[in-house]
Order: C-alpha cells, then structure tokens, then sequence
C-alpha cells in the first residue's frame, strides 16, 4: 500500500492547526500509521529538502521548518501520495483552491501549513528519515 509522509508545518503548529490537518486527510480515507512531534535540527532540515539545496530560498525554508516543533506523521492508503497532495492544494496558497489545506491555512509561499510527499522513491526517503520500522504500525481499521 502506498505510503507518504506528512509535516505539520511551523505555522500551522503555531495556530493550533495540527488536530485539523491530520482530520482532513483521515477524511480523505487515509489510515494513519504513524505519529510524532519533534523539533527538528537544521541538519535534519538540510537532509529532508536537499533537494532544493541550489534554490535561493534554501536557507530560510530551513530556518522556518526547524522554528518550532512540528509533527510529522505517515499515512497509507490507495494513490496515498497523490490524494494528499490533492488535499493539501498547491505550494503558493495564494494559487491553491479553497477548500484545501494550503487554500484554506496557507499563509505564503513558504509559510505554506503542511509537506507531503512528491513521488513513492521520495516518500521512502523521506518515511526513514524520521521514523524507524518499530514506530510505524499495521492495523485494521
Ligand atoms: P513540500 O515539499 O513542502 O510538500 O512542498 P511542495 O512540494 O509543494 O513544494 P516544493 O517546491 O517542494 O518546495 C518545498 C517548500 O519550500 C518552500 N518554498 N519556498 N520562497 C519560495 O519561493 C519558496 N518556494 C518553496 C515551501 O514551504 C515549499 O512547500
Ligand atoms: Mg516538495
């Protein structure tokens, strides 16, 4: 089954949004699987989007996403991948369509509520990145 995480981003754990971004995609017929608060270090920032280690906006998206604690969680389900980024809506919030979480939360383009996930190579990554294999759990539902 397919698998992606998601961060509950800093602006959305300062406006106590973190209860309402895990409902919204648990709506979505997502199964959590796994769940845990952290503060992250810039090193672990630096790791998660070395991807966009080139982009001007490299070293403040990593001072931003290591501001604050966030949550992180991973959900499973069918199209896991693309249904959360249906439901989160487009990176800029001012381009994403209400009723999703980015349209509805989103502050700016960085300041943007929540991540998921881009494709199932980076979802593996990304999933090992922040939880080994004892804290991800397999239940019915
Ligand atoms: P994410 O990885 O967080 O799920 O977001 P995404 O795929 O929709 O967007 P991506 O292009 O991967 O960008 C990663 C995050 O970097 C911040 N960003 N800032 N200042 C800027 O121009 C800018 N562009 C992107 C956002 O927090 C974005 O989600
Ligand atoms: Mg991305």
């Amino acid at each position: 089954m397919e698998r992606s995480l998601v961060l509950i981003k800093p602006d959305a754990m300062q406006r106590g949004l973190a209860g309402t971004i895990i409902t919204r995609l648990e709506k979505q017929g997502l199964k959590l699987i796994a769940v845990k608060m952290l503060h992250l270090d810039k090193a672990l920032a630096r790791r998660h989007y070395a991807i966009h280690k080139d982009k001007p906006f490299f070293n403040g998206l990593v001072d931003y996403i290591s501001s604050v604690p966030i949550v992180a969680a991973v959900f499973e389900g069918e199209g896991a991948i693309a249904v959360i980024r249906k439901t989160m809506g487009a990176t800029d919030p001012a381009k994403a369509e209400a009723g999703t979480i980015r349209g509805d939360f989103g502050l700016d383009i960085e300041q943007n509520s929540v991540h998921g996930s881009d494709s199932i190579e980076t979802a593996e990554k990304e999933i090992k990145l922040f939880f080994s294999e004892d804290e991800i759990f397999n239940y019915h539902q």
